[in-house]
């Protein structure tokens, strides 16, 4: 838990000390002897019924909220190690240096740094956790609740990336979003399998028809502006398990994927906050949710199909699925929903993990408004994504013999073409596309504030653009 006081807890607080630090040695006598202030150290120093939580900056400098979020992810880290209950943190001099959005790095570093999976290991309970309070933040009570509300929304998103296939098919993931928003001004709506056959979701359930686990399109509305008629579309990917279909991925490839439905985690993590927040903005999300299989019913390569908005695709590698799936619900948003402007938002491409690795997301778009928007946001979110160039010769690239477009390009730049696939989905309408495959899961964290596993990729730059889009 991490709380607002006005007081420090006396049991135990953190000091933060520069690299070599007449401070350290303030403390104890020889002290400075073992422990050197390096950037991420934190030693737990005794003193008599107190406990001081040392923490290395590293060299004297300014830091940046990156560090400050990374170091207070250090201090949840040796918390939670240390098995201390509850510990004050004073951010005023940071408040002081970089603003408002400290309370924010450093309650998502306070609560991401201890994240562990354990729900299925024997005998672990997530344990019962730390009590931070926090120093300093007056006036900033509002920024305390939002950066909650996207802290609850990282740890959502990771908690659902993480979960192994077969204890999350489409209809438990959407079951568990239907819970997760469940508190907030949002109606859900979950179109079946029966009706999405019924409505000709081609795309969608002939991916998702390859499963006996049955997928579904959720459908999630906020409208915290009803007097303006401009409606976000999140479209995010959520394909519960991606083995390849027909078009198997190779055994050493199948790591991870039970991981492929970031985009849609992401996505309902940031429609929650923006609702718990009540921004002026209306946001529509429509979230695909499937499973890619093997079976009678499975698409195969070279099959053509009619997608919801009526475009014949040419099904050329089954493991293109989340293009597909993605292709339905945009049309359906589009068609159904009234959505404006279009956000998709999927764990789509190898090729931009290959690209950009595990820190830089892939992004393009073909509205420079609409992504200055984004960009602003990014400022606050600090995620990273690199805006992709595209032309005429990349949508040449899915041109295809036998119907109106098929789902994969060529070898080369699959990440754009594979964004130009959902591009033909839009209708004009101002377009962003994200995609996380690189970033959405970690091998080897990059920060103190990434576990090994799924990161919450996308949550925030989500939100804060929606922010961004708010309307006086
Ligand atoms: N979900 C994968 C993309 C992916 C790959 C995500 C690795 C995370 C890690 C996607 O459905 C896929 O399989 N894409 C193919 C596209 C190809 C067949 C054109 C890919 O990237 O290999
Ligand atoms: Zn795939
Ligand atoms: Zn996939």
């Amino acid at each position: 838990m991490i709380q607002a006081v006005n007081k420090r807890n006396d049991s135990c607080y953190v000091d933060f000390v520069w690299e070599k630090d007449p401070h350290i040695r303030g403390y104890k006598m020889g002290l400075e002897n073992l422990f050197s202030g390096n950037y991420l150290d934190v030693m737990p120093v005794p003193l008599g019924t107190q406990t001081v939580l040392l923490t290395g900056c590293g060299q004297e400098r300014d830091l940046t909220l990156l560090e400050v979020k990374e170091l207070m992810a250090s201090v949840a880290k040796t918390c939670k190690a240390r098995k201390i209950k509850s510990c004050s943190v004073d951010l005023k001099p940071f408040v002081e240096k970089l603003g408002a959005d400290t309370v924010t790095s450093a309650v998502l570093g306070l609560g991401l740094g201890g994240y562990e999976y354990v729900y299925h290991k024997t005998g672990r309970v997530p344990e019962e956790e730390c009590v931070f309070g926090l120093e300093g933040i007056q006036g900033l009570e509002g920024q305390l609740k939002e950066a909650q509300e996207l802290l609850k929304g990282i740890r959502f998103a990771r908690d659902m990336v993480n979960t192994p296939g077969n204890h999350l098919r489409p209809m438990d993931f959407e079951r568990m979003i239907q819970k997760y928003v469940e508190d907030a001004p949002i109606e859900a709506e979950a179109l079946v399998y029966g009706q999405l056959r019924a409505m000709h979701m081609e795309a969608l359930y002939g991916i998702g028809g390859s499963s006996e686990y049955p997928p579904c399109l959720l459908i999630l509305r906020y409208r915290g502006n009803p007097e303006d008629s401009e409606v976000y579309g999140l479209i995010g990917k959520g394909i519960t398990c991606d083995t390849g279909g027909y078009c198997l991925k190779s055994r050493d490839s199948m790591a991870g994927i039970k991981g492929d439905m970031g985009g849609a985690a992401a996505v309902t993590a940031a429609i929650y906050a923006a609702a718990k927040m009540g921004l002026k903005v209306n946001i529509t999300a429509c979230l695909p949710l499937a499973e890619n299989r093997i079976s009678q019913a499975a698409l195969l390569p070279g099959d053509v199909i009619t997608g919801y908005g009526g475009q014949t695709i040419e099904v050329l590698n089954t493991d293109a699925e989340g293009r597909l799936v993605l292709s339905d619900a945009v049309s359906y948003g589009i068609r159904k929903e009234g959505i404006t402007k279009v956000l998709d938002i999927a764990t789509l491409t190898g090729a931009v993990a290959q690209m950009l690795g595990n820190t830089i997301g892939g992004a393009m778009s073909d509205d420079d408004a609409f992504y200055g928007l984004f960009e602003r946001g990014l400022s606050h979110s600090g995620e990273k994504y690199l805006r992709i160039p595209f032309g005429k010769e990349h949508e040449k690239m899915i041109e295809s013999d036998v119907a109106d477009v098929k789902n994969v390009g060529a070898s080369f730049c699959g990440t754009i073409t594979a964004g130009l696939f959902i591009r033909r989905f839009c209708e004009g309408k101002p377009w962003i596309h994200l995609d996380i495959a690189g970033t959405a899961w970690c091998g080897t964290p990059t920060y103190a504030f990434e576990s090994s596993g799924a990161t919450g990729a996308g949550v925030t730059s989500l939100y804060y653009l929606m922010k961004e889009a708010q309307k006086n």
